[in-house]
């Protein structure tokens, strides 16, 4: 059986990002303009007032101060509330063409091959532009890459299930040169208008090559020795958005339509359920959490990621061996913790392990065990 090796990821990342400072201004004028235009139906309890967002909660309840988005105009302007993006031709490429092929060049860079070597390329986030044609198969065009290429969607934990999936293709011989890219457009599908979750995503956009030993070209890399998924029903992390909407005998409300969760919840149930998972897999390899030099988790909560890491370790983690990127990023779906991983990976030394986990909507849990090597 191939050993496979991540040999490179790489990172895209709006310019533009929003402090929790701004992003409060921008809610609270949305607030206030909500509640006098509903003043009526407020005061008959018929419409619920909205209360403003603040910049303490928000940092205590996620760990975020910042976020980076695509259009931070759009996103702030109070009568908007969302990217303004330019409608794009048929015969022009997609933003998330546009956005991965960044991403997916560095990776290649710091892998040391070529587009054309690339032969399976998977799109894995939580929304994709279009239905078809996939996404992936227009950047495969866009490289110049062989092969095939597909979408997925797992939510936040797409990442890992499209590693997964990638290490499953290449120790079958289905393909030598894997890539798999996250392009998390988040501030497409949040509603910035709800002081419950206006403030937890941000866009990015990360990709991960994997190979086999034999066509490394890099010096050193990190082998696969492990992956495993799980899944368990929930609608505690929910987006109605699809294309039977049009079809549905009852309209639903804009805001059906977007990203929404029951936070609390989504904490206390998924916090052990990634513990447990981390554990059992390691275990399966013969390995115990303290064996792990770092743990690259999913970015959605500061206090989960803590939870998890103590829960692991029976101890506080050290500062550096669970990386924090969500308090500059927040939330970018299924790019954290690859964001994580490619940021935070450097100083390790050969022999070294680390576990990448992500986590969300699913629910879906997912873990690569990786272990540096010298190729
Ligand atoms: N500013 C001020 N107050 C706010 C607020 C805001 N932006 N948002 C909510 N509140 C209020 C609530 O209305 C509530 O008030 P109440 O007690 O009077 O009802 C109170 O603060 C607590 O709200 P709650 O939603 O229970 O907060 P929380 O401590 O659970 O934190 C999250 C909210 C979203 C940060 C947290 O639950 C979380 O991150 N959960 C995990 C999410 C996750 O990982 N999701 C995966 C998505 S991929």
């Amino acid at each position: 059986m191939e050993t496979n090796i991540v040999s490179g990821t790489g990172l895209w990342a709006p310019e533009e990002s929003i402090s929790n400072a701004e992003l409060v201004e921008s809610h609270v004028v949305s607030a206030e303009h909500f509640n006098r235009e509903n003043a009526a139906a407020i005061e008959a309890e018929e419409v619920e007032e909205r209360d403003p967002s603040s910049v303490r909660f928000i940092v205590k309840a996620s760990g975020i101060h910042n976020r980076h988005v695509i259009d931070k105009a759009g996103v702030l302007d109070p009568s908007r509330m969302r990217p303004r993006l330019p409608l794009r031709a048929n015969d022009e490429r997609s933003i998330q063409c546009d956005i991965s092929l960044v991403a997916v060049r560095e990776a290649l860079a710091r892998a040391g091959r070529e587009a054309g070597e690339v032969d399976a390329l998977l799109v894995a986030c939580s929304n994709h532009q279009r239905p078809y044609p996939a996404i992936a198969v227009e950047i495969q065009d866009a490289l110049g890459a062989g092969g095939w290429a597909y979408d997925l969607n797992v939510a936040c934990s797409s990442a890992t299930f499209g590693i997964q999936a990638a290490c499953d293709a290449i120790a079958n011989g289905h393909a030598r040169c894997a890539v798999v890219v996250s392009p998390e457009i988040t501030s497409g599908h949040n509603n910035f208008e709800l002081r419950d979750s206006h403030f937890i995503f941000g866009d990015a956009c990360t990709a991960v090559v994997i190979e086999g030993r034999e066509t490394c070209r890099g010096k050193t890399g990190f082998e696969v020795l492990g992956t495993r998924l799980a899944t368990r029903f929930s609608n505690n992390i929910r987006n109605n958005f699809g294309f039977l909407n049009r079809c549905e005998t009852e309209p639903r409300t804009p805001h059906d339509k977007l990203f929404r969760q029951r936070g609390r919840q989504v904490f206390r149930e998924v916090c052990p359920m990634v513990a447990k998972h981390i554990e059992e897999h390691l275990a399966a390899l013969g390995l115990s959490a303290g064996d792990l030099e770092r743990m690259w988790l999913h970015q959605a909560n500061l206090g989960m990621n803590q939870l998890i890491a103590r829960t692991l370790l029976g101890r506080d983690p050290e500062p550096g061996e669970a990386p924090v990127i969500l308090d500059e990023y927040a939330n970018t779906s299924s790019a954290g913790s690859v964001i994580a991983f490619h940021q935070f990976h450097q100083d390790l030394e050969i022999g070294d392990v680390g576990v990448l986990c992500s986590f969300g909507a699913g629910y879906s849990v997912g873990s690569v065990v990786l272990r540096k090597v010298a190729i």
